[in-house]
C-alpha cells in the first residue's frame, strides 16, 4: 500500500445511508429504498465516491435491520428487489460503489435456520448457532448482552442455552461450522454478483469464540459487583478470527476489487494491522472505537459519561495514524448509526459555533490518513435531540439501558436520560431533514422517530442554497483529498501534543506538506510562532473563516477555527 500503488478506495469518501430515516416515499413514515433513489443526486453534489447503506434485508426489526431472517430478501417496509436494483443502477449511472451492510456474527431468531436449530439437538441446523449446557441450572457464564440483560437465552427444546452478544432475537452464528462459513460466502457472492463494490461487516471480530477452540470458558471479570458483566473483550479477535477473514478473502474477496470494512469493537491498533495488512491481512479497513470511547469513564461502558479531554483524543488518533501508516488503512468517521451527533459532542451545536464547529471536526478528521465516512446529515451539522421521557425513544439498546438502570439498579431516571441524551442512537437516527417543510420534508406521514424541531433552519434545501454551509465545506473537503494526493498517502506529525485546545498536525509526502490547525474550543488561541512551522509563503488550502486571517504577527486560531495550508517550505525542526 505505497504512495505509488493506491487502490480505489484509498482516495474515496464514502456516505453512510441509515434507510429508515434518510427518505419516505410513501407517506408511511419509514424511509424506503425508492427514497434513496430520489435522493442520489444530493450525494452525487456531495461529491461522494462510496455508499455504506445500513440492512435493507428482510427483518423482524428487533434492532432496525440488524436481525436478519432473509439476507437475500428485502425488508417489505423498504421496497422490492426491483426498487433496489433501480437504486444501485441510478448509483452507477453516477459513478457512486455501494456497499451493503454483512451482518452474519448474528441473525435474527426468525431466520429459518434458527427457527430450525432450535426445535432439536438432532437438527441438521442446530450446529449453525452456539449452545451451552445449563450451569447448577443457569446460564453458563456471567456476560452481559450488549442490550443489557444475560447474553444467554434458554431454549425449552434442547434444554440450553443459546449465546447472543446483543438482543435474544440476534443468536449468534456458529463460525466453526464449514457450513456456516460457506452459506456467507455463498451470499456475499449473490451480492456481489449484483453489482455491489463491497461490505462492511457488523461486529466483525466477534464471529470466532475462544471456548469453541480451546474448550474454555471463562466468566467476564467483574467491573461492578452483583451485576452481569460486559463481555466483548471475551469474545473479540478469537483464536480463529483471522484464519475466517483470510479464507473469506480467498473464497470472495479476491475475486472482486471490493472495499470492505470490518467493524470492531475493542480493536487494538495491532489487532487493525493485521486484519488490514496490505499483505497478509483480509478487509481494505476496520472501524476502530478507541476515539469515541474517550468521553466515557474507563471500563464503565458509554453511558458512564465524562467530558472529553483534547490531548486524549490527539494522543489516540495519532497513534492509529502512525501505526497503520503503509501498514494497513484507517477509516475516519466521528458518526454513524450508533453514535451521537458530533456536533453536539465534540463541538459546539448553539446557534453561535454550530456551522464553525461542525466545519472544525469535519477539517480535522478528513484531513488525516484514511477513507472518511460521512453519516447523513452530518453534512448539515445536525445536531441530537434531548426529548424529556423514555417514550420517545424507540432504539432497543436504549430503552433496555433505561429500564435496568432506573428499575434494576435504582439509578434516578433524570441521570439516565442525561446519559441518553448525551450517548443514545437515536441521536443519529432522527430523520434527515431534507427541507423546512413538516417532519423536515422526510415524510408526508408520521414518522417512525420525530424530527429534530430545528429542521425549520437546518435542512439541506437551506445548505445547498448557501455557499458558505456546512454542506458546501464537506464538498470542499471531500474534493481537496482528489486534488492532494498528500492528503491520501502523506505522512502524518502531531505538533503540540499536550495543547489542551489545538489539535495541530502535518501531513508529508517527501514533496508536499500541509499543516492543519483546529481550535477545539470557543475561545482565541494563541500560539507562540516557535511552536509551528514557518507559514511564510503558504497557501491557504481550506479554512472555515471566511477570511483567512492568520499573520505570524497575530499567531492565533479563533474560536472553533480550522485552517489548513500547503507550506512552501519544509519547517525547521519545531521546539517549544
Ligand atoms: C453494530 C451495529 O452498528 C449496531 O447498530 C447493531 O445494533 C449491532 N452491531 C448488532 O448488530
Amino acid at each position: 500500500m505505497t504512495s505509488h500503488k493506491l487502490a480505489w478506495w484509498q482516495n474515496s469518501t464514502v456516505y453512510q445511508i441509515y434507510p429508515r430515516s434518510f427518505c419516505d416515499s410513501n407517506g408511511d413514515g419509514i424511509g424506503d429504498i425508492p427514497g434513496i433513489t430520489a435522493k442520489l443526486d444530493h450525494l452525487k453534489t456531495l461529491g461522494v465516491d462510496v455508499v455504506w447503506l445500513s440492512p435493507v434485508y428482510q427483518s423482524p426489526n428487533d434492532d432496525n435491520g440488524y436481525d436478519i431472517s432473509d439476507y437475500r430478501a428485502i425488508m417489505g417496509e423498504f421496497g422490492t428487489m426491483a426498487d433496489f436494483d433501480a437504486m444501485l443502477a441510478g448509483m452507477t449511472e453516477r459513478g457512486i460503489a455501494l456497499m451493503m451492510d454483512l451482518v452474519v456474527n448474528h441473525t435474527s431468531d426468525e431466520h429459518e435456520w434458527f427457527k430450525q436449530a432450535r426445535t432439536s439437538r438432532d437438527n441438521p441446523y442446530h450446529d449453525y448457532y452456539i449452545w451451552q449446557e445449563p450451569i447448577d441450572g443457569r446460564a453458563p457464564t456471567n456476560w452481559e448482552s450488549a442490550f443489557s440483560g444475560s447474553a444467554w437465552s434458554f431454549n425449552e427444546a434442547t434444554g440450553e442455552y443459546y449465546l447472543h452478544m446483543f438482543s435474544p432475537k440476534q443468536p449468534d452464528l456458529n463460525w466453526e461450522n464449514p457450513k456456516v462459513r460457506a452459506e456467507v460466502y455463498e451470499l456475499m457472492h449473490f451480492w456481489f454478483k449484483k453489482g455491489v463494490r463491497g461490505f462492511r461487516m457488523d461486529v466483525i471480530n466477534l464471529i470466532s469464540k475462544p471456548w469453541l477452540a480451546d474448550g474454555r470458558l471463562p466468566n467476564a471479570p467483574v467491573v461492578q459487583d452483583g451485576f452481569l458483566q460486559p463481555a466483548f473483550e471475551m469474545v473479540k479477535h478469537g483464536p480463529r478470527f483471522m484464519e475466517f477473514m483470510r479464507e473469506m478473502r480467498r473464497e470472495v474477496l479476491d475475486h472482486y476489487d471490493s472495499i470492505t470494512v470490518g467493524e470492531a469493537p475493542c480493536a487494538t491498533v495491532q489487532e487493525a494491522r493485521e486484519i488490514t495488512h496490505p499483505e497478509a491481512g483480509a478487509l481494505s479497513m476496520v472501524f476502530q472505537f478507541e476515539h469515541m470511547d474517550l468521553d466515557c469513564q474507563p471500563g464503565k461502558g458509554k453511558w458512564a459519561i465524562k467530558p472529553l479531554h483534547l490531548p486524549d483524543l490527539k494522543a489516540s488518533l495519532s497513534r492509529w495514524q502512525s501505526s497503520l501508516h503503509g501498514q494497513g488503512w484507517n477509516s475516519l468517521y466521528w458518526n454513524n448509526h450508533d453514535q451521537p451527533r458530533i456536533v453536539s459532542r465534540f463541538g459546539d451545536d448553539s446557534p453561535a459555533y454550530r456551522e464553525r464547529s461542525a466545519k472544525m471536526l469535519a477539517t480535522c478528521l478528513h484531513l488525516m490518513q484514511g477513507t472518511p465516512y460521512v453519516y447523513q446529515g452530518e453534512e448539515l451539522g445536525m445536531g441530537n435531540v434531548a426529548w424529556p421521557g423514555i417514550e420517545h425513544y424507540q432504539d432497543i439498546e436504549t430503552r433496555n439501558m433505561y429500564r435496568v438502570a432506573t428499575q434494576e439498579r435504582g439509578q434516578a431516571p433524570e441521570d439516565v436520560l442525561r446519559s441518553i441524551h448525551a450517548k443514545g442512537r437515536d441521536n443519529a437516527r432522527t430523520p434527515m431533514q431534507w427541507s423546512a417543510a413538516l417532519h423536515g420534508g422526510f415524510t408526508t406521514g408520521q414518522p417512525w422517530l420525530a424530527a429534530h424541531d430545528n429542521h425549520t433552519h437546518i435542512n439541506a434545501e437551506a445548505a445547498l442554497a448557501d455557499p458558505n454551509s456546512v454542506f458546501h465545506h464537506y464538498r470542499q473537503l471531500i474534493a481537496l483529498r482528489k486534488q492532494h494526493p498528500v492528503l491520501v498517502h502523506g505522512r502524518y506529525e502531531l505538533l503540540l501534543p499536550d495543547h489542551s485546545h489545538v489539535f495541530a498536525y502535518l501531513r508529508d509526502d517527501g514533496v508536499h506538506r500541509v499543516l492543519v490547525l483546529c481550535n477545539f474550543s470557543g475561545q482565541t488561541q494563541s500560539l507562540r510562532c516557535s511552536q509551528l512551522p514557518d507559514l511564510k509563503g503558504s497557501i491557504a488550502l481550506i479554512s472555515n473563516l471566511p477570511d483567512l486571517t492568520w499573520s505570524d504577527s497575530q499567531n492565533q486560531l479563533q474560536p472553533w477555527e480550522a485552517s489548513a495550508y500547503c507550506l512552501a517550505t519544509w519547517p525547521a525542526p519545531v521546539e517549544d
